[in-house]
């Protein structure tokens, strides 16, 4: 984007920057989040759900790309260091110490909420203002709300199965 096209934008672009690198920290911290969780985990389903959560992984690090690029679009400077993304990213970072495949996806489930909020605050600040960084904000989230909904589907399940278990132990 050129100069122009940045001084056009009717909103607060440095704000704008700042909120679309608390956004770039939040996606790494996801795509780790994920990833590591993947690894780690253990017990019930976890051949059917470690693909998956990969898969979220990869997601999480493709709108870390969208959203580094229309940092540059916008002139200004996505995160250099990794040692920022903790001091950036309002989503809280769990480590998976417990590795039971229902606490790690409590812990997805809790960064994806946050990741919805995110682009939901993106979205209001840039509507109307900003069609390009909105657009992408929308698009993201939609990829959000999938992650949520699979992430409750497989906890619904597993409480499921939990509960089909405690019936046959009766
Ligand atoms: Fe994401
Ligand atoms: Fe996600």
């Amino acid at each position: 984007m050129g100069k122009h096209a940045v001084q056009i934008l009717k909103l607060d672009t440095d704000k704008l920057i700042l909120m679309l690198n608390e956004a770039l920290a939040e996606e790494w911290l996801a795509y780790y989040q994920y990833w590591i969780g993947a690894r780690v985990m253990e017990g019930p389903m976890r051949s059917e759900v470690e693909p998956e959560l990969l898969l979220h992984a990869d997601e999480e690090l493709a709108h870390a790309e969208l959203v580094a690029n229309r940092i540059l679009q916008l002139v200004g400077t996505p995160l250099l260091n990794p040692n920022q993304w903790t001091k950036f990213s309002k989503c809280a970072y769990e480590e998976p110490i417990d590795s039971y495949v229902e606490a790690i996806l409590n812990q997805n489930l809790k960064g994806e909420r946050c990741a919805i909020q995110r682009y939901q605050d993106i979205a209001e600040f840039t509507n109307g203002k900003d069609h390009a960084t909105y657009q992408m904000a929308v698009q993201i989230m939609n990829d959000e709300l999938e992650h949520e909904e699979d992430i409750e589907a497989w906890l619904n399940d597993l409480a499921r199965m939990k509960e089909d278990f405690a019936k046959l132990r009766m």
